[in-house]
């Protein structure tokens, strides 16, 4: 790739849409916490612990993904994984993420869904300060889990109700589809969250279908798979439903074989609003830079769908109008446009 085309991937301003904080735990941050908080590992080093990250599907990445998670215990450790994201995406000329979280991973080990709540939104807070860097949060529910579990979570999470903006549904996909969470996304919608879900990354079309129609989701997270049903692929374009789209994931877990695999120009020439994003950049090789900078180097893309993937992004994201018309301004500005 020139080096013009590159620069502007990095340095072109943009939201990330689809990153798990979780997701965000680097090896050396793990053994750091685990260090810190008195908690043994199955792993003896971070070298050990990052030649495990290799990974089948989607449900050896989860087993791993769990373990790591495990050593997050007080606020000061949730501030401090968020924080060291935000670094990441500052740099990466991030001005807007909106972070899932997966309480229920922390709650079933008796964490308090206070603490985990707190810690990340005081460093959003910071960096908001900091650097004028928006950051929202997604609550997520743990698909493998009851609906009866996502319930109690979300009143767990009923006196935070202002510090979240939206509601998602992740973790093992196949064999739990959409409709086993409608009511609990009814709930949600009544009081006034915005919704997405993981759909048509492992599982079939039929999961995006059911993700729009029964719990009435904004976005779909990753939607990959929709090229594989031609009158879904028309409806998501022409609904200008968003897909967030996370290329290394999709190589890391199986996806796809390689980078020149991915179907994101297939998409795009499909005319869905895409959008790039890390997913879990400490698991699968990198931040949202680096899946741009791969993407582009393995594909037939160049200038203007840097462009457009940018401008989806903003787009595609839960801000107010006023702070998304600054930051396509900006976007229009540093394209020259
Ligand atoms: N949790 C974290 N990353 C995920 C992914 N890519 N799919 C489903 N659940 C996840
Ligand atoms: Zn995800």
């Amino acid at each position: 790739m020139d080096a013009e085309l590159s620069n502007i991937l990095r340095q072109m301003p943009k939201a990330e849409l689809h990153m798990h904080i979780e997701g965000s735990l680097e090896p050396e941050l793990i053994f750091a916490l685990a260090e810190r908080n008195g908690v043994s590992l199955k792993y003896a080093s971070v070298d050990e612990l990052r030649r495990a990250y290799a990974f089948k599907d989607l449900q050896s990445f989860l087993d791993i993904y769990y373990a790591g998670a495990s050593v997050l215990l007080t606020e000061q450790d949730f501030y401090d994984m968020t924080w060291a994201y935000l670094q990441r995406a500052h740099a990466d000329n991030v001005r807007h993420s909106e972070l899932f979280f997966d309480p229920q991973t922390h709650t079933e080990r008796g964490v308090d869904f206070g603490t985990v709540v707190n810690g990340i939104y005081r460093a959003t807070q910071d960096a908001q300060e900091k650097w004028g860097l928006s950051a929202s949060l997604i609550m997520c529910f743990l698909r493998h889990l009851s609906e009866e579990e996502a319930f109690a979570t979300l009143e767990l999470a009923l006196p935070y109700r202002d510090k979240i903006i939206g509601i998602g549904l992740d973790s093992s996909e196949l064999g739990h589809p959409p409709e086993k969470f409608a009511r609990v996304f009814a709930r949600c919608k009544d009081l006034g969250l915005h919704l997405v879900a993981h759909a048509g990354e492992e599982g079939p079309p039929e999961y995006i279908r059911t993700a729009l129609d029964l719990l009435q989701v904004e976005r779909i997270d990753h939607g990959v798979r929709c090229l594989e049903d031609a009158e879904l692929t028309q409806r998501l374009a022409r609904d200008r439903i968003p897909l967030t789209v996370c290329p290394l994931s999709n190589i890391k877990l199986r996806v796809f074989d390689q980078a020149k695999d991915h179907n994101m120009v297939q998409l795009l020439d499909a005319g869905l609003v895409v959008t790039v994003n890390s997913d879990d950049p400490a698991y699968f090789g990198g931040y949202v830079n680096e899946n741009f900078l791969q993407m582009f180097a393995a594909l037939p893309l160049g200038k203007d769908h840097a462009y457009r993937l940018a401008r989806n992004s903003f787009e595609a994201s839960f801000i107010d109008q006023p702070t998304r018309q600054k930051y396509l301004a900006e976007l229009d500005a540093f394209f020259g446009r």
